[in-house]
């Protein structure tokens, strides 16, 4: 399949999923706390999404994912399923959050800290953000995702980390993963040209230690091979004539 480049009907929609998407996350903060289950974070953001947004969870039955969001704790890097485990005082916790509304789809995910969080988690958990947001910014027609992708790689490792290769960004839409593939490393001037009306995720995985990764035996949860902790931030972006606009973003933030 080719790039969609969204129409104005189809943006509008996109707004609202991105904006809806956000508003779990908003809506979960108060919750993630130390002694709070992955798994009752999960119940808490599937009741508000479907009792009071009308929305679809989208990993629920994804793939044969079992629910409703994903959860990933310190060396864990994404597609954590929620589950019995209690958070703890120095966790970071990825919430990945995706609805769909009116048939569209919003994708957004956050690292939260739990209680206090030793400073090597607080320094990765920045620098990802800072990745995440350097690539937004970047965003405009014409740009490259090489460019992208690059920009993203060169910041983490400029700190000694690393980029997880394995998973990426993504084009998004009536379709959960749509093309393209939006990598969160490569070379300047290659790749594919961005241009308005394309929407997609930057949403860069990065580890304080190597980037290579393996799955646990449930079959879904990503995790460092070396153990090392992993931080992401992901939102849902819309390429515009004058550049960006992030459709996901968050009450108080702006990139
Ligand atoms: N939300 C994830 C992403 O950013 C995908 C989760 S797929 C699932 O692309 F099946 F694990 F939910
Ligand atoms: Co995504
Ligand atoms: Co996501």
């Amino acid at each position: 399949m080719g790039v969609s480049i969204k129409t104005s009907e189809e943006i509008e929609k996109m707004r609202s999923a991105g904006r809806l998407a956000a508003e779990v996350l908003d809506m979960i903060e108060p919750h993630v706390k130390p002694g709070i289950s992955t798994g009752e974070i999960d119940r808490i953001c599937h009741n508000y999404m479907i009792n009071e947004q009308h929305t679809v969870p989208a990993p629920l039955d994804y793939r044969g994912f079992p629910k409703s969001i994903c959860t990933s704790v310190n060396h864990q890097v994404c597609h954590g399923i929620p589950g019995e485990r209690k958070l703890k005082n120095g966790d970071i916790l990825n919430i990945d959050i995706t609805v769909i509304k009116d048939g569209f789809h919003g994708d957004t995910s956050k690292t939260f800290f739990i209680g206090e969080v030793p400073v090597i988690a607080r320094r990765l958990t920045g620098i990802t953000y800072e990745c995440m947001c350097m690539g937004i910014r970047m965003v405009k027609p014409g740009i490259r995702l090489g460019d992208i992708g690059h920009a993203i790689q060169q910041h983490a490792e400029s700190h000694n980390y690393s980029v997880v290769r394995e998973y990426c960004g993504h084009g998004i839409g009536r379709e959960f993963h749509e093309d393209p593939q939006v990598l969160h490393y490569g070379r300047p001037n290659t790749g594919l040209r961005l241009e308005k009306g394309m929407t997609f995720t930057i949403e860069p995985m990065v580890n304080t230690g190597k980037r290579h990764t393996k799955i646990l035996k449930d079959g879904w949860t990503v995790v460092t091979k070396d153990h090392s902790l992993s931080a992401q931030w992901e939102h849902t972006v819309l390429v515009t004539d004058a550049g960006y606009e992030v459709l996901t973003l968050r009450a108080g933030e702006s990139i």
